[in-house]
């Protein structure tokens, strides 16, 4: 903040040095919680350090009632941090997306802002192609709307950029409001009962994948082929008993957080308390606080200032130091050490119910899902396919997924009048079929990456017995292993004699000596996939991002080299010119 207090040393409107007064908006564009946590660190940093700067903390999507708003508003901010993170295929995350469709293309692009200052921090991860795009897009837009950046460099943000475009179809940005759920997303949900649940492996697997319908009749969610549905899940009950025992107080006992924005603590920004109160301890554990993921470092700083014995708080501290960050990284970070577990280690460490909720345990989030059936044919029901997460982490926990176990354990109506249910609501995604159902699709999901394709099939059914003629349509699956998960076997053989998939191409990864997946099946029948997308077809790819996605990714390169007898990167920019033009989609994870 300096250097920018210096440059604006005559605008007595926003900054009085003597007084050190400035005013700061840091807005946050969040799908998991990490940039919301980043955007209040900085906040509450720019208050340690600048005393009198009036800081607040924005989530983007309350900026403005409506886009007509923004201009106006953004015209009076002078110092602006924007924190957003980059979600799935290079999209905005839920909260982000109106603000980031108005400032990319909604504006007419003659809005000026050369009154404001900016500074944008950019979340993504690196094994994902379109890493960092919605920052590095953010942050040219500002420059071309005449913001200065407070820093000229871009730090750390340079590998994988790429020329801003955006994939994301006018319809899929508003389909919550085309579906008709205006007022259902992230915070507005509504409880679903568990109608049908099912295994899917056969007993002979050791793994689990469940079939789970929610029955949506009377709440007035509805959805699309291809959208994605959020579900919250709540902490298992022996993990709320081991919280509410290293927290010491009963989970009977009723509270409620109060946001205290005059002393700055704990919730020093101007954002609501973290959850409606007041509840017992046992609800908010359950369905509120995320004990499971390893603690960021501001977790640590918070429960150190609340741990009486000296030695532990010293070496909680010490993690959060520069000293520490070889520590925090293998002690916390790479053993994938819960929250629960660090408490563990320190005893003394009893942090007061607010600091905990509000800067210890960050917010349980949603779990998402790609629906895994179609409207035409489920009108009142939700399909998810969902393969359980199990397994031993570093540290020798077994780390027990959230949700999947959630629904691992639920119970259908179809077999107890107590059955289990949850909050949900509807995600809409860019990943549709083509309008035209006589374009031909190639479609790629090994695992539950099949999910959105069963929809896509049981669409392409309904339309086929109206009568409606279906192109050409290929399905890659991939398995371990015929006699253990090969999931919805039936209904995929049905399809195929039904005429909705043309050939059915299962990759099977552990039957033979060696392992063979979906790209290498669809390299064996090059010449047919790509005649197929060649003129007017859709490529669908739906599975693992950092494995799967990405080499299937590779293999179409391979496959329009050989097919087009062009040089890698020729290849390389027709795959992209499929990308925009939207014919070459994925829903990735
Ligand atoms: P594997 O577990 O035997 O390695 C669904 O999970 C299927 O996807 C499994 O058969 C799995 O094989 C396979 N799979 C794992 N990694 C993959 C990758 N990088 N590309 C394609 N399929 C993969």
């Amino acid at each position: 903040l300096k250097p920018l207090m210096a440059k604006e040393e005559e605008d007595e409107d926003n900054v009085d040095l003597g007084s050190g007064k400035c005013r700061v908006s840091i807005f946050f564009g969040t799908q998991t919680g990490t940039a919301e946590g980043f955007a209040k660190a900085l906040a509450e940093e720019i208050k340690a350090r600048y005393e009198k700067a009036a800081v607040k903390v924005i989530d983007l999507d309350d900026y403005a009632a409506d886009d007509d708003q923004y201009e106006v508003k953004l015209k009076k901010e002078t110092l602006a941090f924007f924190c957003v993170a980059t979600y799935g295929d290079g999209e905005p995350t839920d909260n982000a997306a109106r603000f980031y469709k108005w400032f990319t293309e909604g504006n007419e692009g003659d809005i000026r802002l050369q009154q404001l200052t900016d500074g944008v921090f950019a979340l993504g991860n690196r094994q994902y192609e379109h890493f960092n795009k919605i920052g590095i897009v953010l942050d040219e837009e500002l420059s071309k709307k005449g913001a200065k950046r407070l820093i000229e460099e871009r730090i750390a943000m340079a590998r994988a950029r790429q020329a801003p475009q955006s994939f994301i179809s006018e319809k899929s940005m508003n389909s919550n409001v085309a579906n008709g759920n205006a007022a259902i997303d992230i915070h507005h949900h509504r409880r679903a009962d568990v109608a049908v649940q099912r295994e899917l492996h056969t007993p002979e697997s050791d793994r689990s994948c469940i079939h789970l319908e929610f029955d949506i009749s009377g709440t007035h969610i509805t959805y699309e082929t291809g959208d994605h549905v959020g579900v919250y899940a709540e902490n298992h009950t022996e993990i709320v008993e081991l919280a509410g025992k290293l927290l010491g107080h009963s989970l009977d006992l009723v509270f409620s957080i109060h946001a205290d924005k005059e002393d700055g603590s704990p919730l020093g920004c101007s954002l609501p308390p973290p959850f409606p109160g007041p509840c017992n301890l046992g609800t908010a554990l359950a369905k509120y606080a995320d004990l499971l993921s390893p603690p960021r470092k501001s977790a640590l700083v918070a429960l150190a200032a609340y741990t009486t014995e000296p030695s532990e708080a010293k070496k909680l501290k010490h993690l959060t130091s520069p000293d520490g960050k070889g520590e925090y990284s293998k002690w916390i970070a790479a053993s994938q050490r819960s929250l629960l577990e660090v408490m563990s280690e320190f005893p003394s460490a009893k942090p007061p119910l607010g600091a905990f909720f509000a800067a210890v345990a960050p917010r349980l989030q949603p779990r998402y899902y790609s629906i895994s059936s179609s409207p035409r044919l489920a009108p009142n029901r939700v399909h998810v396919t969902c393969a359980l997460v199990y397994g031993p982490t570093p540290t020798g926990r077994i780390h027990k997924g959230l949700c999947s176990t959630w629904m691992k354990n639920a119970v259908s109506a179809e077999k107890s009048l107590e059955c289990s249910g949850a909050p949900i609501f509807i995600r809409a995604s860019n990943f549709k079929l083509p309008s035209n159902p006589s374009t031909p699709i190639v479609m790629l999901g090994p695992g539950t990456g099949l999910a959105p394709f069963r929809g896509f099939l049981q669409e392409r059914m309904a339309l086929k017995e109206d009568g409606v003629e279906l192109g050409p349509s290929l399905l890659f699956f991939g398995c371990r292993n015929r006699r253990m998960d090969l999931i919805y076997e039936d209904e995929l053989n049905n399809f195929v004699d039904q005429g909705v998939i043309s050939e059915l191409i299962v990759a099977f990864s552990r039957e033979g000596a060696q392992k063979e997946y979906v790209q290498h099946k669809m390299i064996e029948k090059a010449a047919q996939v790509w005649s197929l997308i060649k003129e007017e077809g859709y490529l669908y790819v739906c599975g693992d991002a950092k494995g799967m996605a990405r080499d299937v990714h590779r293999t179409l390169n391979t496959i329009v080299q050989e097919q087009e007898g062009v040089s890698s990167s020729e290849a390389e920019a027709i795959v992209k010119k499929l990308q925009t033009e939207g014919r070459y989609l994925r829903d990735v994870w």
